[in-house]
């Protein structure tokens, strides 16, 4: 089984990550929780790269192609032994963040997108997307909340560094995204609280499960 979580900066996907991780082990499924961009050696070495607020100069294209290549090494080393080990693998982002970000955020077109994503992923696609839905302006004060805090790191803050503009793009493409794939997508409304979202979710896990579809 693949899950992935997404939303924009601050939705809270990261949090509700290892809960999530502990009440699927506590039912028997044998779990990886990983992530995007940089759950591998070489992929931490490209996330450092994105992430870094002092890379404005970085195209596109020239993210793109690091997103895709984070992604290649992440599938090969990651999350396919995993999934052919029989293990639920719970990933923090993955290509639907590339279609909002570089595809949404950017501009970049969806066509290249879609070609790229076949050529790092084959026919790879999560069984269950968990998208955290936020206004962006709630989204951001939360991140920079952390930065303050010492929480999130300064050397990761390049896409913070971005206009609000950009970050509703993101929004609202992810939930086009999810509009079109309604079967694989399940939207909770993350300003909520942290308990509520997690009984949401495990809710819907659990339905799918009895459903046979995970
Ligand atoms: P995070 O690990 O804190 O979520 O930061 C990762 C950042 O990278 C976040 O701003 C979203 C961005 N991102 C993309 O733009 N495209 C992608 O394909 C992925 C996986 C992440």
């Amino acid at each position: 089984m693949f899950v992935t979580l997404e939303g924009i900066e601050g939705s809270g996907k990261t949090t509700q990550i290892e809960a999530i991780a502990q009440f699927l082990r506590s039912n028997g499924n044998d779990v990886v929780t990983t992530r995007e961009p940089g759950a591998t050696s070489t992929g931490k070495k490209i996330r450092s790269i994105l992430l870094d607020p002092d890379n404005i100069s970085i195209s596109p294209l020239c993210e793109l192609m690091l997103y895709g290549a984070d992604r290649a090494q992440h599938i090969s080393e990651v999350i396919l032994p995993a999934l052919k080990a029989g293990k639920t693998v719970l990933c923090d982002r993955f290509a639907d963040a590339t279609a909002a970000y570089q595809g949404f955020g950017r501009g970049l077109d969806t066509q290249l997108i879609n070609d790229i994503y076949k050529i790092v992923a084959g026919k790879l696609k999560p069984d269950l997307t968990i998208l955290f839905d936020l206004d962006p302006l709630t989204g951001l004060e939360r991140t920079f909340k952390a930065l303050r805090h010492g929480e999130r790191h300064q050397n990761e803050s390049r896409f913070e560094q971005e206009h609000l503009d950009f970050h509703k793009r993101v929004r609202n493409g992810y939930l086009a995204i999810a509009h079109k794939e309604k079967e694989r997508f399940f939207i909770v409304d993350a300003s909520i609280s942290k308990e509520e979202i997690f009984e949401k979710i495990i809710l819907e896990v659990s339905k799918r499960k009895d459903q046979n579809k995970l």
